[in-house]
């Protein structure tokens, strides 16, 4: 068990390397990454098993950037025939847990071992909780999470299962709905999703609230915000979409995102605009640093190369700004499953 596998959108392997690398530093789980361009994974390789269950216990999943999902465990070779057996008898070195996930890469070839993974499914958990290593039991921390190569190379990891993806692949199943405007929208529902506690959701995302969008046309995080009856001042110079404006909700500002200043401050400011990774710092720093909303939602558009540490310095000077301000501001950054060569942050500020 000295492997952390590790799954990131395809074309980050480099990114979710050196994002556990930089960890495993701070943690003493020494160790080297394999991995491969556009395989959407990567293999973490500890001296032991206690240094990976050490890097898992430290570092809190939510933290985590271009990490989708992760899990501790070792790759197994399966028969042709019978691949339950073998693998229940590599199960008697796991604890018992509640759950099973079958998970893939998110790649055409991972996508292609779909339908195998659903016919699997049943005999699987049936197998598992004959022998008792699957127990219906929500008390249980632990998961199994078993990353299918291909139908005989299976990394069988174990996962903590409040510190791991919420979702099988890290990848929340939204489904586009047919009103919205634009594809975006499900950027802004997921990142609700990945930074809002769905508990939290009629209390922070509360009919009544308003809200400023800056780059909002044709409107997809503008309808999730209506949807949520919260009032919008939508800002660009494109056209919002007609039946939007219908709501009587939005209000539309032809206007500059980055010169627009609301006339009382907001509950949320979200922004989408595509600008280099220093300007959407400082229109972040403007809107919590004035106060003028206590929750943002903003896309970062990351740069061809270093994209790494492009977003740890940018994240490195909103702290150190909000920091000198004596402002209060909790950040987090995500590079979402709707995001493409970008991360979304999420900014909260409690002063
Ligand atoms: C990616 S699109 C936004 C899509 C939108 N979030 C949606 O869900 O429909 C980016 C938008 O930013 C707008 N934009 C670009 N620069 C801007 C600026 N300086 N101020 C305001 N809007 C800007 C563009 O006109 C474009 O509509």
């Amino acid at each position: 068990m000295n492997s952390l596998l590790i799954q990131c959108r395809p074309g980050f392997e480099t990114e979710a390397a050196s994002e556990i690398a930089l960890h495993a530093e701070q943690y003493g789980a020494h160790g080297y990454a394999r991995t491969q361009a556009g395989q959407a994974w990567v293999e973490w390789v500890t001296q032991d098993a206690s240094a990976c269950e050490r890097l898992m216990r430290e570092v809190r999943f939510n933290q985590l950037i271009f990490i989708r999902q992760w899990a501790r465990g070792q790759f197994v070779d399966l028969p042709e025939k019978d691949r339950l057996t073998s693998l229940l008898g590599v199960f008697k070195a796991y604890p018992r847990v509640a759950q099973v996930w079958l998970e893939v890469p998110d790649t055409n070839d991972g996508k292609s071992l779909a339908s195998f993974c659903k016919k699997f499914t049943a005999p699987l958990e049936k197998g598992m909780h004959k022998v008792g290593c699957l127990r219906a039991n929500a008390e249980l921390p632990q998961r199994i999470q078993l990353f299918f190569l291909n139908s005989q190379r299976v990394f069988v990891g174990l996962a903590e299962r409040a510190n791991a993806a919420t979702w099988p692949m890290g990848i929340p199943r939204l489904k586009f709905p047919r009103e919205a405007p634009s594809r975006s929208t499900l950027k802004l529902e997921e990142a609700w999703h990945h930074f809002v506690p769905r508990e939290q959701w009629d209390s922070r995302l509360a009919p009544a609230m308003t809200a400023v969008d800056l780059g909002a046309a044709p409107g997809g995080w503008t309808w999730q915000l209506v949807q949520r009856h919260i009032r919008v001042s939508a800002v660009d110079n494109g056209p919002m979409d007609p039946a939007l404006m219908d709501s009587g909700l939005v209000e539309h500002f032809r206007a500059d995102g980055y010169q627009f200043e609301p006339r009382k401050s907001v509950d949320w400011m979200v922004c989408d605009i595509v600008e280099r990774p220093a300007r959407t710092a400082w229109l972040i720093e403007q809107w919590l640093g004035h106060g003028w909303c206590r929750e943002a939602v903003v896309n970062l558009k990351l740069p061809m190369k270093k994209r790494f540490d492009e977003v740890q310095q940018i994240l490195m000077r909103l702290e150190e700004f909000f920091d000198e301000a004596g402002v209060k501001v909790s950040i987090r950054c995500k590079q979402l499953y709707h995001d493409r060569e970008e991360v979304t942050c999420h900014l909260r500020r409690f002063n």
